[in-house]
């Protein structure tokens, strides 16, 4: 579904001591096949949203190549568009417009055959069905994180890409989006999330890369990601002869063994 290869950019950013210059994606592959819950694993600034935002054609990556769904990312942009749905993490919904409007509109910008018959079931499907007519202001978090995930999906791509989908959301309304991500995998919608919850990558993700500072540092199952560490983990902590290694040891473990830091340090994870 994806083949990423060394993509990567550079920012300028002006500021009062002049210009400066953030390497915010230095070289990232991914591989990411049809069905999987696909997770990005990094904190704050490890180059995220700056991946998912090439991928979703909104910013020029400066070198690197991408496929997605088939089709070249820089040669075939409109394919790309119609191919994924992309959620921003600000997780846009308009404060004045009815979910119904706004997704009815989406759908009409993406040419969908029959848009307010298309907005009436992505809105069914994610529980939005009593609320779509209260303009979006009245709306609370979780009802927007679900306006905005229906908006990215009207179009029935097949990706989804999701940044941050649950940051700031309550245990509740987290877990009830895992399920709905999950129902999207088992209805045939790839899915590539990014998040710094360790939890989340652990319970949610078929396969995840962790980044930091633009690199992609460890990628793979979690459960291969953790086996890989318990060796190194094992001898870190000489705490107990006969501790099973993989099953104590976290993706914390593995952001610590490749990056000499702890996630839960950068103030990532609760
Ligand atoms: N438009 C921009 N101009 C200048 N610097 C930028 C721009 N966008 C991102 N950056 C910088 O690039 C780096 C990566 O940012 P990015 O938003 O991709 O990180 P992230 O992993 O999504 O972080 P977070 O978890 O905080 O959302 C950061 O140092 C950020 O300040
Ligand atoms: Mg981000």
């Amino acid at each position: 579904m994806i083949h990423v290869k060394g993509l990567t950019k550079t920012f300028t950013a002006r500021g009062p001591k002049g210009t400066r210059t953030v390497d915010a994606v230095r070289g990232v592959d991914l591989e990411v096949e049809a069905g999987q819950i696909y997770g990005v694993l990094g904190p704050n600034g490890a180059g995220k949203t700056t991946t998912i935002r090439m991928l979703a054609t909104l910013i020029r990556p400066d070198a690197g190549t991408a496929t997605i769904a088939g089709h070249d990312l820089l040669g075939e942009p409109g394919e790309i568009r119609r191919a994924l749905g992309y959620v921003s993490q600000a997780g846009g919904v308009e404060e004045q417009s009815s979910a119904r409007a706004q997704v009815t509109f989406a759908a009409r910008l993406y040419g969908v055959a029959d848009p307010s018959g298309a907005a009436d079931r992505v809105l069914k499907r994610f529980d939005l069905a009593e609320i779509a007519d209260r303009p979006g202001r009245t709306l609370s978090g979780g009802q927007r994180r679900r306006v905005a995930i229906a908006l990215g999906l009207v179009h029935s791509p097949p990706l989804l890409l999701l940044d941050e989908p649950t940051t700031g959301l309550d245990p509740q309304n987290r877990a009830n989006l895992w399920d709905r991500v999950r129902e999207l995998r088992e209805q045939g919608t790839s899915v590539l999330l990014s998040t710094h919850y360790l939890e989340e990558a652990d319970a949610l993700c078929d396969r995840l890369a962790i980044v930091d500072h633009g690199v992609v540092v460890a990628e793979g199952t979690p459960a291969e990601l953790k086996r890989e560490v318990s060796g190194d983990v094992a001898t870190l902590r000489l705490d107990g002869p006969e501790r099973a290694p993989h099953d104590r040891t976290t993706l914390d473990d593995v952001f610590l063994a490749r990056t000499g830091r702890s996630l839960r340090d950068t103030g990532a994870d609760a």
